[in-house]
């Protein structure tokens, strides 16, 4: 079943959503609209997906290409986290070994699942995320780094049904967020992450330091292992990416 806006905004609570069949991508859309957050936008493919970092985004159809558009809140450096966790909610009974890799991404079989891209505009904040889901094979660089639901379980995915489960999860773990803050989730987090390797690379003394997140605390403090052996904790907004 394709995408659609009215079915998708009714189990949503009413949330206004806005499905596409091909843009250039959920970002650019989103963020030239003029509605009040929260607010969907959902395509079935994308000319122009981006990725983080300046990278693309392989957008053909058979994944689920989204952008939730929140109002900004406290702790925003949380929300890529937070975003991951709740998408690792919702995928971790239909992948075995799934994993949730710093700060924001998910494999499994160490293939490349899905990404989660956080944007601040303004008031504004957009986490725009690329499930491989319904894919028989990638072709080019791709064909060895990543994978989908369906070549993982052998089964073809429902993509309103999956995209509905993930929002509706991703918003509770928002409004969780809101009232409780990040300390809420510390744990449950904390256990996800640390079940998987975690190479990070962060900022020290104006020089990137490779090394290994060990811990993360209740206030989102991470405890590094450096590839030299040394221990030292950081704030986890000053981890960059391990790639
Ligand atoms: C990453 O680099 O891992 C993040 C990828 C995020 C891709 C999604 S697909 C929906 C939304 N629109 C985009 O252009 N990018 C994000």
């Amino acid at each position: 079943m394709s995408m659609d806006a009215a079915r998708t905004s009714k189990a949503l609570g009413g949330l206004h959503v806005e499905c596409y069949g091909e843009v250039t991508s959920t970002q650019d859309v989103a963020r030239a609209m003029r509605v009040q957050p929260p607010y969907l936008v959902c395509a079935s493919e994308q000319s122009a997906g981006k990725g983080r970092l300046g990278r693309r985004w392989r957008s053909d159809k058979g994944g689920l290409y989204f952008t939730l558009v929140l109002q900004r809140q406290k702790q925003d450096w949380a929300v890529p986290l937070l975003s991951a966790y709740a998408l690792w909610t919702q995928l971790s009974s239909k992948v075995s070994s799934l994993e949730m890799k710093w700060p924001n991404d998910l494999y499994a079989e160490e293939k490349k699942l899905a990404g989660v891209m956080v944007e601040g505009w303004d008031a504004r904040l957009a986490i725009g995320v690329g499930l491989n889901v319904n894919q028989l094979s990638f072709e080019g660089d791709l064909a060895s780094s990543a994978v989908s639901l369906r070549m993982l379980a052998g089964a073809e995915f429902d993509l309103e049904v999956l995209l509905i489960s993930i929002v509706s999860g991703m918003l509770k773990v928002m409004d969780e967020f809101a009232e409780h803050g990040f300390r809420f989730f510390q744990s449950s987090i904390r256990r996800v992450l640390l079940e998987a390797d975690q190479p990070v690379k962060v900022l020290r003394a104006n020089r990137i330091c490779e090394g290994s997140l060990l811990d993360l605390g209740p206030s989102g403090e991470a405890l590094i292992q450096s590839s030299e052996g040394e221990l030292f904790t950081v704030p986890a907004q000053h981890l960059l990416e391990a790639g």
